[in-house]
Order: C-alpha cells, then sequence, then structure tokens
C-alpha cells in the first residue's frame, strides 16, 4: 500500500479565478495552462494498518495547522472513494523553490491524488485523477498532463464534468517561462480567499466571466498556430484583467508590489525594442515571463537588472503525472 508520483506545477495563461461551489471546487470559468518541468514535487503515500492519524512531511519537517487539515480532507476523500480506511504515511519533496513565492499546492495536490489513489490500488484514468484531484486543490487537476492542459469548467452540480484534457504535448513548442523571484513572504490574502472577495463584490467580475470564451477562442487558435505574439498577448491581457478585478473588490485589494511593477515595465520595454516576452501572474507579486528559446540571454540579463530580483527559475514546458 505504499506508492510515489511526481507532478510538475502549471501556470495558466488563462486563469481560473473564482469558484461556483467551494467544496467541489468548482470554477466559474475555464481555464488553460502550460506545465513547467522545473518545478515539481514529488510524494510518497504509504497507507499503513497500525497509523493512528495521517502524518505530512514536507520536505522533512512534519507540518500541523492548515497544510496537514487540506492533506488529511483531501486523504479522506481517497479512502471514502476506495472503501480502504487505513491512515498514511505522506512524505513530500517540493522542489518548487520556496522562496519563488510559487503556489506549491498544484504540483503538490497532483502528486498526493496520483501516488495515494495508486497506494490504495484504485487505478484511475487521467480524466478520472483529474476530477479528483480538483478537489484537493482546483488549478492541481491541470498538473495532471503535460504541455498545454485546458480546464473545463462544466455544468454540472455535481463537478462530474469539471475536469482538465492536455490540447498539446510538451514537445509540441518550445515556449519557455522565467519565474522572476522578488518577494519571499507569504501573500496576504489566499487565492481561495482573493477568488471569493471578487466573485462576491468585484463590479468588475461579471465583465472578467464574460471575457472568457473569446480568450479562449483566441488562444487556441494561437496555440494551434504557434503564434508566440498572440499566445503572449492574450495571456498578459488575461492576467489584467483578473487582477483588475481584485480593484473592484470590497474591501480592494491586489497581489502587486513595487516589484511587480518593475517587471511588468522591463518586459513592456523589451517588447517596445522589439524582443516577443509578455508576462503573468498569479495570486502573489511574483512574476512569470514567457519568451521563447532564442532570446533566454537577453531576457536572463533584462530581469536580473531589475532592483529587487532575487533569483530567476527558467523552465521549459514540463511533463505530466509520473510514478516510480
Ligand atoms: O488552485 P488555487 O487555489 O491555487 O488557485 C489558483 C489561481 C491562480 O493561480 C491565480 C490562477 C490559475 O489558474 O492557476
Amino acid at each position: 500500500m505504499k506508492a510515489t508520483a511526481k507532478a510538475h506545477t502549471n501556470i495558466a495563461l488563462i486563469k481560473y479565478w473564482g469558484k461556483r461551489n467551494e467544496i467541489l471546487k468548482l470554477p466559474m470559468n475555464n481555464s488553460l495552462s502550460l506545465t513547467l518541468d522545473a518545478l515539481y514535487t514529488k510524494t510518497t503515500v504509504e497507507f499503513q494498518s497500525d497509523l493512528e492519524n495521517d502524518t505530512f512531511y514536507l520536505n522533512g519537517n512534519v507540518k500541523q495547522g492548515t497544510s496537514l487539515q487540506r492533506v488529511k480532507d483531501f486523504l479522506h476523500l481517497i479512502r471514502r472513494a476506495s472503501g480502504k480506511n487505513e491512515y498514511a504515511l505522506v512524505q513530500s519533496e517540493n522542489k518548487v523553490p520556496t522562496a519563488a513565492g510559487f503556489a506549491s499546492s498544484a504540483s503538490g495536490f497532483a502528486a498526493l491524488a496520483a501516488a495515494a489513489t495508486k497506494a490504495v490500488g484504485m487505478d484511475l484514468n487521467d480524466k478520472d485523477l483529474s476530477r479528483l484531484t480538483r478537489q484537493g486543490s482546483g488549478s492541481a487537476c491541470r498538473s495532471i498532463y503535460g504541455g498545454f492542459v485546458e480546464w473545463q469548467q462544466g455544468k454540472e452540480l455535481d463537478g462530474s464534468d469539471s475536469f482538465a484534457v492536455q490540447l498539446e504535448r510538451e514537445n509540441y513548442w518550445d515556449i519557455r517561462v522565467a519565474a522572476v523571484v522578488l518577494f519571499e513572504e507569504e501573500k496576504t490574502v489566499s487565492s481561495s480567499e482573493g477568488m471569493k472577495r471578487t466573485v462576491d463584490t468585484s463590479v468588475f467580475y461579471q465583465g472578467w466571466v464574460d471575457s472568457i470564451p473569446a480568450d479562449l477562442n483566441a488562444m487556441k487558435a494561437g496555440i494551434q498556430e504557434k503564434d508566440f505574439e498572440k499566445v503572449g498577448t492574450i495571456a498578459e491581457a488575461n492576467c489584467l484583467r483578473m487582477h483588475g478585478t481584485t480593484l473592484g473588490s470590497n474591501p480592494p485589494f491586489t497581489y502587486w508590489l513595487h516589484g511587480t511593477l518593475a517587471v511588468m515595465e522591463t518586459v513592456q520595454k523589451m517588447r517596445r525594442e522589439g524582443i516577443p516576452v509578455y508576462f503573468t501572474i498569479d495570486a502573489g507579486p511574483n512574476v512569470k515571463v514567457l519568451y521563447l528559446p532564442e532570446h533566454e540571454e537577453i531576457v536572463k540579463e533584462a530581469l536580473h537588472a531589475i532592483p529587487g530580483v532575487t533569483n530567476l527559475v527558467l523552465s521549459r514546458l514540463g511533463q505530466g503525472i509520473t510514478y516510480s
């Protein structure tokens, strides 16, 4: 009753922002992401008859509080689905540099779901695994697959049609992503809290939802045409619109700090100089920059030169779940 799985994190080009069901983690809109090879979580789950509770180690440290509770809640779903009632020892190694301020929940819950279901002997296909993973962390349902991935929001109340599918494999197109590390502190508004506040109060929220179908169609066309300018332009605009909803909330908030703006300005300046680079930002101050391999050196140099940039993590597209 033991298994190990590795999952990579992902970065959304069309963001998931807002839930229609908080418990089942059903989104208000479809989203589309790239899986990244440099950032991953490897997790071993062992169900044991003599354990009196679930235990969770992250990078060798035993975890308590909210992170343990989220793991326990998720293992409970797996116990319910499998009919096996043993507690588990969970050991995770996060290769998402904590300093990168990257949400590790995507790779974390994808690796946990894959290892735990395998350990209890549930033989799930990717679609079923994605649907289950979604209930741990929404964005994690996209990390089941490599390359270009779409999470289809679905319509059913029970979430049965809300899961991710792969659009293109990781070797389809060599797009690169630089994760620009600016701030290491914990963010003050979690993604769940931020989404809820925007859905409940933002005067801009409906505009966000209404804008998704056009963005999604154009993004898919851009991917099919391998048109980097189109993909980057839509990703950047979609990110700005998502962050715009936070300013229209009550009370208003933003994830941006001064360094965030400095990176955004550098990216836009490089574009004016003819280098095709684009930014996107998740629920935090750090920025991810999209570029093509031939511009890696110039992008690296420009981003390193920004005051406040402490680290850069350069990534290619990564694969989906693997077991060892
Ligand atoms: O799944 P969560 O709760 O980590 O939310 C992720 C939300 C964003 O990162 C902002 C957007 C996305 O689609 O990943």
